[in-house]
């Protein structure tokens, strides 16, 4: 939650930041704000609420020159979201000005002891503590800002990824981090010296250098003109720098046509699907390739269970994993809301395989409920989407999705890919464990690979939901079933549409709907099933009956040719035919799309839905 931009060069820096605040802004987009320092040393402040383009407005014939700034996109957690509690935030002088990402969990404190010392405050954000004490720490230790950020965190409790311009120093720039991310990127200037970009993630930084530089925890980094770059620790103790290539172009950040990044996401899915799977899987000589478990073999035909963290679309694709693990490798495993099983004081033991499923690697639960299971010695894998993200660096080994950059709020092609790795994973151990035949393996191999051409198909065969979609523009409630590998996806399904259209939905498995449910169904309930001719079909054309009985409306995920589930339906969406466990990979597709012209057909902003943030990085 919120996005953090910054550059110190030769380069105009306005352009840059707001460029870089629009990648961002799926990061949240309560507020805006700009901080530059000119070339007469005037340092400004502009804030706007609400998304980049209302800033952008604001500024309008205002001076934004300068080649120095810092810029933030908010999502709020302390303050409502107004152009007060927008970021950057001026200390008391106005010699500083400051952004942060994360959330300072002793801020009142703090806050009543500098008003004792004689601050005064703006605005009723945590945020502003920071820059306070900053400040209040250069006047009473008379020291320069980089050892006054050092003395000042060392005070401060929780989690936070800040940069900091100084009015008196304009030529250098400070950030630091600390549970939150920062990246810093490493460019050269048309005079052959380095300059630096800030962000949050890779995304502002990519369009001008693809070298970069990952902040860790505790770390304090100052850059200024000349090209200088020092990092150390709270405790002023030097790091050396680890510079990075970024492996993502610019194109992967963009529309390329689509009016959405969440339909170009789901359209996308075939194709990183295919570069998800490229290299691991190979059906010449049927053989599973996950270089994560090269060496870490023995962990998992070892361990006596697996724990998978994660949190909501993550939650539903570790639970198909679970499905699919169990099946496949006899080995028990547990699905944990990670914002529970950080609080919750869980066994977990040395010979547990803990598995943290995240599509950004920053959601700070799942951080978090990976740092317990290490502190209790298990073995911990990664599967994260962003390259170099804190989970991915936090775990002992793990694997990337490769599905590409994935900016709409609504998780789509991360959830497949997810749900494929996961599939991958499984199959690699049952291979080590020889836990499945050998002709089940080869088949299941095989049929692995074809998915993403029936993802292909089922995207062209369901083109028409999008009128179809328009008759639920007025509902106000949907319920979506699935049994077995589909419940998963019925949560998923539901998931989508209330994050998008605000329509209340709900998933359970369908043989649930006796126990409670049921109750809720007449004729105004849309109720989306997943029957495909697989595994409990029977049972599931049975639950169908039981709810049109009740006059409850019949949307269904069919398999290409089933005539009876569909002439039971009020219409239905059609998937090829597939193994059980790879369902899921094609059932979810019709229901990203439904949510997603419900979503339109009610004039939603799909890509930045009320009240979410892509990426959430605070508890
Ligand atoms: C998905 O559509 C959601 N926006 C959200 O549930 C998301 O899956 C969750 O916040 C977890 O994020 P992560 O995968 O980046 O950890
Ligand atoms: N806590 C800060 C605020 O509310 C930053 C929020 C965030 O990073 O999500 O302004």
């Amino acid at each position: 939650m919120c996005g953090i931009v910054g550059y110190i060069g030769d380069q105009e820096a306005y352009p840059i930041l707001i460029k870089g605040l629009h990648r961002l802004e799926y990061r949240g987009y309560d507020s805006a704000g700009i901080s530059l320092i000119n070339a007469q040393g005037t340092l400004s402040v502009y804030k706007a609420k609400g998304k980049v383009s209302a800033l952008e407005k604001s500024v309008e014939g205002k001076d934004v020159s300068g080649t120095i700034g810092i810029a933030h996109t908010r999502w709020a957690t302390h303050g409502e979201p107004n152009a007060t509690n927008a970021h950057p935030h001026f200390s008391q002088s106005k010699n500083l000005s400051l952004v942060h990402n994360g959330i300072i969990e002793n801020y009142k404190a703090l806050r009543t002891e500098l008003e004792k010392n004689g601050m005064t405050f703006c605005s009723e954000t945590d945020t502003e503590v920071l820059v306070q004490l900053v400040e209040y720490m250069m006047n009473t230790h008379r020291c320069d800002l980089y050892t006054a950020v050092q003395l000042a965190l060392k005070n401060v409790i929780g989690a936070y990824a800040i940069a900091i311009l100084e009015k008196s120093h304009p030529d250098q720039l400070v950030c630091a981090r600390k549970g939150s991310p920062l990246i810093i990127g490493v460019g050269t200037t048309s005079s052959g010296r380095k300059e630096f970009y800030l962000g949050s993630d890779a995304t502002p930084i990519i369009e001008y250098t693809n070298q970069v530089i990952y902040l860790n925890d505790e770390e304090i980094a100052i850059m200024d003109r000349t090209g200088r770059l020092d990092i150390t620790n709270l405790s002023n103790v030097k790091q050396t720098p680890q510079l990075v290539t970024l492996q993502m172009n610019l194109d992967q950040l963009e529309k390329g046509g689509y009016p959405h990044f969440m339909l170009k996401e789901i359209w996308e899915q075939p194709n990183a699907l295919r570069t998800c799977i490229r290299g691991r899987l190979n059906v010449v000589d049927k053989d599973v390739l996950l270089s994560g478990i090269i060496d870490h073999k023995d962990k998992f035909i070892n361990c006596r269970r697996i724990i998978i963290c994660a949190c909501g679309t993550s939650w539903h694709s570790a639970l198909i994993g679970k499905y699919f693990i169990e099946e496949a490798c006899q080995i028990p495993v547990e699905v944990e809301y990670a914002s529970e099983f950080r609080y919750r004081n869980p066994v977990i033991r040395p010979d547990d395989v803990v598995i943290a499923v995240s599509q950004s690697g920053e959601t700070a639960d799942t951080l978090a409920a990976i740092q317990l299971a290490k502190e209790h010695g298990a073995f911990l894998y990664g599967i994260c989407n962003v390259i170099g993200s804190s989970i991915a660096r936090a775990t002992h080994t793990g694997t990337y999705l490769h599905v590409g950059p994935e900016i709409g709020v609504a998780s789509t092609k991360a959830f497949t890919g997810q749900v494929i790795t996961l599939c991958l994973l499984g199959l690699a151990i049952a291979k080590e464990k020889k836990s499945i035949p050998e002709d089940l393996f080869h088949l299941l191999v095989d049929e692995l690979q074809k998915i993403p051409d029936k993802m292909q198909w089922t995207l062209e065969n369901n083109k028409d939901i999008d009128k179809f979609a328009q008759m639920f523009t007025y509902c106000k409630n949907f319920i979506y079933l699935g049994r077995g590998y589909n419940y998963p996806v019925a949560l998923e399904g539901a998931l989508k549409l209330k994050e998008i259209s605000y329509i209340h939905a709900e998933g359970y498995p369908a043989a649930e709907m006796k126990h409670g449910p049921i109750a809720l169904i007449d004729e105004e309930m849309p109720v989306v099933v997943i029957a495909p001719k697989r595994g409990m079909y029977e049972k599931v054309v049975s639950n169908i009956q039981e709810i049109k009985s009740r006059k409850g409306k019949i949307i269904s995920v069919v398999t290409e040719g089933d005539e009876v589930v569909k002439n039971m339906s009020d219409y239905s969406f059609v998937i090829p035919d597939t193994r059980d466990c790879f369902v899921p990979l094609l059932a979810v597709i019709p229901l990203q799309l439904l949510s997603y012209y419900v979503a339109i057909s009610k004039g939603r902003n799909v890509d930045q839905p009320r009240n979410l943030a892509k990426s959430v990085t605070v508890e």
